[in-house]
């Protein structure tokens, strides 16, 4: 970055500065970074491009669980490019929980052995419907206090590509009161009452698409609709899943786009707000006021008006454009992209993950970059609600951090508060530009921690990085908060062939790359979060 000192040189002196500052002193970390050390604390994990999971001194990891391995006594197996997870404690036991991930996409090379340039067979189709979608596992802590996988629990539970999953209305969506799986689960959200939600983001490519207005379909890039002729429209909404019985339902009132995530509060009245983003160039941001408290079936959408502070109503009956275009609101919901145009909502650089500050109504997206609008390093936005209500319909948005050399980090993906209010932040610069051009200087992948408070506030610290190709996503805390889980998503997925691997993590060796969850833990976690 902006230093030249070597990595190497660079790294031993923040390594002996961690060091020291942990043995002597449990007491703050920060204000030792403060008094005098603060350009080696921003340097804690160098940026690099090596194909291991590196964590600054004080915090280590163990793999959780990994692509293929099984998780209950039928022999279903942990899907592909594990994304968002959610940690939902069983009651009564305190050492056992259910971890929930989803499964976004395959690299199908490593799943069926599909190579880009011809058609699929079913056979490949298959196995890459089963290898999407999320999973359920029943995680457990050994006699160590590590938290590993019960193979045989009855809460192992797989929803895939092909799984049955219901409208939450009983609405039909082109004669069909359900979907057949689901696709492209990226980010989510946990609702108040402790179910799931997992959002499915790049839909078109699986099924394709019906651009507004046309009714020619637009082909998906993977063409699943070739042996599986699924309606494009039953795909990209927000789907709630039940942690402890797997019973999951798609919900339209959210609408339909690329969904990265489903952020929910309880607002004053009791009822749940969502936000969520859609991450597309240029596309926009969204807040869903469900009707009743404890349901998201029904409820009001609104998108946001950036330029203007306002939150504008999706609601055909309040707006004649959109009562002229639409027939019924699910025709409007369908094409919630188009909607929010017809209204004037304001063109982003690409919404990613969404966090509200803890004791606030400020609401934190990450914009993850625009490149063909010359936004290559993204930023953080920050929406705060009027009077700190999150019913109010104004807001005042200004950048809270903004992507480069300067601050040390490009590309802003999945965020998480711990229990301090400090935010966590991982990038996902894509595998293909990893290390080169622009993205030269960050490096592969990282995980930051960005103090809220004190003389570090707002300042992005490095504190690991990913391996080759990976991103690191769904930071989750457990609640005590001493360990947070992560995905590392699709290392090696730049191999060229089984021969040209790019990545062997985590196993090593000659082995192929598998996409895993890492639990991570150490005195600098606690350290962090005192
Ligand atoms: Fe699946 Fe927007 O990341
Ligand atoms: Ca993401
Ligand atoms: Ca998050
Ligand atoms: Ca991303």
């Amino acid at each position: 970055m902006s230093d030249q000192t070597t990595p190497d040189v660079s790294r031993r002196r923040f390594v002996q500065f961690m060091g020291g500052a942990l043995a002597i002193s449990q007491t703050g970390l920060l204000s030792s970074c403060a008094t005098g050390s603060q350009y080696k604390v921003k340097k804690i994990v160098m940026p690099k491009m090596t194909d291991e999971v590196e964590l600054s001194y004080g915090l280590t990891y163990d793999v959780v669980v990994k692509w293929g391995d099984k998780i209950n006594l039928k022999g279903d197996t942990f899907g592909f490019n594990n994304d968002y997870l959610a940690f939902t404690p069983i009651p009564g036991k305190e050492n056992e929980a259910i971890l929930w991930a989803n499964h976004e996409y395959t690299s199908p090379m490593f799943v069926n052995g599909y190579m880009s340039g011809g058609k699929r067979t079913k056979a490949q189709i298959d196995s890459e419907r089963y290898s999407v979608g999320g999973a359920l596992v029943k995680i457990q802590k050994d006699c160590c206090g590590k938290w590993v996988v019960d193979s045989e629990s009855e809460y192992g539970r797989r929803i895939t590509g092909a799984t049955p999953i219901p409208f939450s209305n009983g609405e039909k969506i082109k004669g069909k009161t359900e979907a057949i799986g689901m696709v492209a689960n990226c980010a989510g959200g946990v609702t108040p009452w402790g179910t799931i939600l997992t959002c499915e983001e790049n839909y078109d490519g699986f099924y394709g698409e019906y651009p507004y207005g046309s009714k020619k379909r637009v082909h998906s890039r993977i063409g699943w609709e070739r042996f599986y002729d699924e309606h494009p429209y039953r795909y990209g909404w927000v789907v709630e899943v039940d942690p402890f019985t797997g019973a999951a339902k798609k919900h339209t009132g959210i609408g339909r786009y690329a969904h990265e995530c489903a952020t929910c509060v309880e607002a004053k009245d009791g009822r749940t707000v969502v936000y969520s983003g859609d991450d597309t160039d240029n596309e926009h941001i969204y807040k869903f006021i469900s009707k009743k408290k404890g349901d998201l079936s029904e409820g009001e959408l609104f998108v946001a008006d950036i330029k203007n502070g306002k939150w504008i109503s999706l609601d055909r009956n309040k707006n004649e454009k959109l009562k002229k275009a639409f027939k019924t609101q699910l025709d409007l919901l369908i094409e919630t992209r188009t909607a929010a145009k017809m209204v004037g909502a304001t063109p982003c650089d690409r919404p990613e993950d969404i966090e509200i500050q803890p004791g606030t109504a400020n609401v934190f997206v990450a914009l993850t970059n625009n490149k063909k609008k010359g936004n290559f390093h993204g930023s953080i936005l920050k929406i705060a609600e009027k009077n700190g209500d999150f019913l109010s319909m104004e807001f005042d948005a200004s950048d809270f951090v903004v992507g480069g050399e300067k601050s040390g980090f490009s590309c802003p993906d999945n965020l998480a508060f711990d229990k301090n209010g400090n935010l966590w932040m991982v990038t996902d610069i894509s595998g293909s530009t990893i290390g080169k051009g622009k993205y030269e200087k960050f490096g592969n992948n990282a995980l930051f921690y960005i103090p809220m408070k004190g003389p570090n506030a707002g300042t992005a610290f490095r504190v690991g990085t990913a391996p080759n190709d990976a991103e690191f996503t769904g930071i989750c805390f457990t609640p005590d908060y001493k360990t947070m889980f992560l995905s590392v998503q699709h290392p090696g997925e730049e191999s060229k062939s089984l021969k040209e691997l790019t990545s062997h993590w985590p196993e090593g060796g000659d082995s192929i790359p598998r996409p895993s969850v890492i639990q991570i833990y150490g005195p600098l976690l606690d350290e962090l979060m005192s």
